[in-house]
């Protein structure tokens, strides 16, 4: 049953392009959280080039159980990830933005997941929670992209809405793009809807069966 007295979902929004407010990316995005905050939601945007995030360092490949939260914000790697780890934890979720950068994420955004492994790998902390995505292209490689980070994301356990393949291809502004601005406003809406009717509740996981409806 859906609860009417439901608290309302808060996402963090992190915006993959360098070229923040100037970029496709951030438009197309701004009509995404303009959507969330219609059906109800709040967010928090963060361009991830403002942040110092470094590279993982890779140390789940010379021992798994390093790779920690605590393990992946200290000594090198004390950076901004600490805090976002933080406010993600906090979170119902997030939307994750990025330009197309040879037929992939922008660095950007590879670094910031790389640097959510450690959130995964010590006890799939991230599960539950509802993810958002969106890539703007100049010509080819928006849905290759969208469907890499799905399978990510969908590996660490978030849950991702119905038509979730949203992208601006092109030169041209994205406000001359009804229908991407269209699916990205809808993204918004179905995120806030997922959560309530799904989000962190559990029923995913083995065992869980004697929870269902
Ligand atoms: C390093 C780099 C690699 C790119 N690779 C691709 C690509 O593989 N496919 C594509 O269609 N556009 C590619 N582009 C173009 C961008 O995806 C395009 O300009 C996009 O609109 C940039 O997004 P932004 O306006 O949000 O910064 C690339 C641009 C850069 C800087």
């Amino acid at each position: 049953m859906i609860c009417g007295m439901q608290k309302a979902p808060h996402f963090l929004a992190f915006q993959g392009s360098p070229r923040k407010e100037q970029s496709h990316t951030h438009r197309l995005l701004l009509e995404t959280l303009r959507g969330i905050q219609e059906a109800g939601g709040s967010y928090r945007l963060i361009h991830l080039i403002d942040l110092p995030i470094r590279p993982c360092l890779g140390c789940y490949s010379e021992d798994p159980s390093s790779c920690n939260p605590r393990h992946c914000t200290e000594g090198q790697l004390a950076d901004a990830m600490r805090g976002i780890h933080q406010s993600l934890l906090a979170s119902d979720g997030f939307v994750l933005a990025t330009p197309v950068y040879w037929f992939g994420a922008s660095g950007w955004v590879k670094n910031f997941l790389d640097r959510l492994t450690s959130l995964e790998n010590a006890g799939k902390l991230l599960e539950g929670k509802i993810a958002g995505l969106l890539a703007c292209a100049e010509e080819a490689g928006a849905a290759h992209t969208l469907m890499h980070l799905m399978a990510v994301l969908n590996d660490m356990g978030l849950l991702i809405p119905p038509y979730s393949v949203v992208y601006h291809v092109g030169r041209e502004p994205v406000e001359r793009d009804p229908e991407a601005l269209a699916y990205a406003y809808r993204l918004g809406w179905n995120m806030v809807r997922l959560y309530r009717l799904a989000g962190n509740r559990g029923w995913w996981r083995v065992g869980s069966e004697a929870d269902q409806i």
